[in-house]
């Protein structure tokens, strides 16, 4: 172990304390409850952050008392449980032997029938629950789609779930860990320690470093380590590849690495923040990113995946790497005591190869702020709204000057080995009316510019049209038309 480190993990189990030592990092959070301490509601579907019946949720200190997040147990790691409060369905029960009232609500309106699902589908609703805060006693419908789109059932047709959701989640929270909020933060706070979580475990080793100095310092020390932040990517690396990770560094504890700050210029994404930390102020800036931001996994992926971790993994068909792309993002990166940034294009350099050095790692990613004037439009071309990989994602930003293009910065994924910006297009933009002949002229270039593969997901002819046909929606939704080009999804 570190000399600088700790070895133990803190947290509240429900209210009661655990300190694990010696921990195998890399073991589930859901491997953990179910094995270790046989806590087995919590079920394992998927194992890949897709089904939700393994969701928990996780307690941490928020801007307005205890934080309640749902999250994918099966492909989250025990450290990330330090300094937190885990809560599984077998806490709701209150001391008295009575039911939650999301649980006594999906009981009285028949929301479960095998049962298999219901515990996940609990945990969502708690997380509801919690953060709703409605004293006229309704419930938005689209934020009772989005708290339950990463819950899977096969048997109720879902009606009865949204009955229940609807009813139980309406109106303030008022249940025995409202009352208990005081006291949990208090315990969490004698729980935090300085020093850095340190794990030696069957010859690997886990790091939680709680400077940035300290994350560069230990990158540099082991450049071959695997940096993990949501490990809503990672955790599948261990869950379906299994992989033996030899050396984690985790961001979880880094201070100021999960901030959103704002620049006269920039808004300022800390690779440690996570999707739903990032939504609002990104969706308000550009309200098409925060759509995009809401169709990426389901919430208890968005609660976990960092825009940091998307980026770095260079993934082609990851979703906010075209839009950031066409808002001319920079990618700071910081290897040791060094900083430079990049056009986030230029980080691309082949198939999940970037310009990052050995050692070097994300520090934070700056999206420019709106100009007036400028339009900007993302889409994500997927089978499903939520829980599904885009065949084609495209952004694409406008400077007309006299109806004529001054700027155009088209980003597009799912079109090529990497995430891409289509130069050779925006050249044959620039400079001409935003016209229709002038968009077919960049349609035309479109073919030329990708190169789509074939897949499970869609053909690569079906690509073509999409990245070519996304263009011309663009158009059309910048100059007036007739044509109905989005389909109501709720925002
Ligand atoms: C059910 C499910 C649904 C999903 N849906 C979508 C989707 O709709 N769209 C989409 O784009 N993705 C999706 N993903 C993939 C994943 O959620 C995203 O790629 C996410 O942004 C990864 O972020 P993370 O913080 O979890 O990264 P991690 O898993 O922690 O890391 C991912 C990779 O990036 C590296 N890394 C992380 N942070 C840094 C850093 N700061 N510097 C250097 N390297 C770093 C890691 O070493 C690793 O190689 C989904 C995943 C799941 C499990
Ligand atoms: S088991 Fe399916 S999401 Fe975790
Ligand atoms: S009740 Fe059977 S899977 Fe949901």
């Amino acid at each position: 172990m570190d000399k600088a480190g700790r070895d133990t993990i803190r947290f509240l189990l429900g209210h009661e304390p655990r300190a694990l030592a010696g921990a195998d990092p890399t073991q589930t959070v859901l491997e953990y409850l179910r094995g270790t301490e046989g806590l087995r509601g919590t079920k394992e579907g998927c194992a890949e952050g897709d089904c939700g019946a393994c969701t928990v949720v996780l307690g941490t200190e928020g801007p307005d008392g205890v934080a309640y997040k749902a999250v994918n147990a099966c492909i989250l790691f025990v450290p990330a449980l330090d300094g937190k409060q885990l809560i599984t369905v077998e806490h709701l029960r209150g001391s008295d032997g009575s039911l939650h009232p999301v649980q006594r609500t999906m009981v009285d309106l028949h929301g479960s029938q095998c049962g298999f699902c219901t515990p996940g589908f609990v945990m969502s609703l708690f997380a509801l629950y919690h953060a709703h805060d409605c004293t006229d006693g309704t419930l938005d419908r689209a934020e009772i789609d989005r708290a339950l789109a990463g819950n899977l059932c096969r048997c109720t047709g879902y009606r009865p779930i949204i009955a229940a959701a609807a009813q139980a989640c309406a109106g303030p929270a008022a249940d025995a860990f409202s009352v208990a909020q005081g006291s949990v933060l208090a315990r969490l706070a004698a729980m935090r320690a300085p020093e850095m979580l340190t794990l030696e475990f069957d010859g690997r080793r886990f790091y939680a470093p709680t400077t940035v100095d300290q994350l560069a310092d230990l990158f540099t020390r082991y450049p071959k380590a695997v940096i993990l932040a949501g490990g809503t990517d990672v955790g599948l690396w261990v869950t379906k590849q299994h992989r033996s990770l030899d050396v984690v560094i985790s961001l979880e504890a880094v201070a100021g690495l999960s901030n959103v700050e704002q620049t006269d210029t920039h808004l300022r994404i800390g690779a440690g923040a996570s999707y739903e930390a990032a939504l609002d102020v990104l969706g308000a800036a550009y309200p098409d990113m925060g759509a995009l931001i809401r169709r990426i996994g389901a919430r208890q992926v968005r609660n976990r995946g960092t825009i940091g971790g998307n980026v770095a993994n260079g993934s082609p068909i990851g979703d906010t790497m075209p839009a950031l792309i066409a808002l001319g993002a920079l990618v700071v990166l910081r290897q040791g005591g060094e900083q430079r940034s990049l056009a986030l294009e230029d980080l691309y350099l082949d198939y999940r190869r970037t310009a990052m050095q050995p050692g070097e790692f994300v520090e934070r990613i700056d999206v420019p702020l709106p100009r007036p004037g400028v339009r900007f439009a993302a889409y994500k071309v997927s089978k499903r709204p939520e829980q599904d990989i885009s065949a084609v994602c495209a952004g694409f930003r406008l400077e007309l000057e006299d109806s004529r293009v001054r700027d155009i910065r088209i980003g597009l994924g799912g079109v090529a080995a990497t995430p891409l910006r289509a130069v050779s297009v925006e050249a044959v933009l620039k400079g001409n009316a935003w016209s229709e002949a002038t968009v077919r002229a960049g349609m035309a270039e479109m073919d030329r510019a990708i190169a789509p593969i074939s897949d499970m997901r869609s053909t690569a002819a079906y690509r073509s049209v999409i990245a070519r046909n996304l263009l011309h929606k663009f158009f059309l939704e910048t100059t007036p038309h007739a044509a109905r080009t989005r389909l109501e999804v709720p925002a």
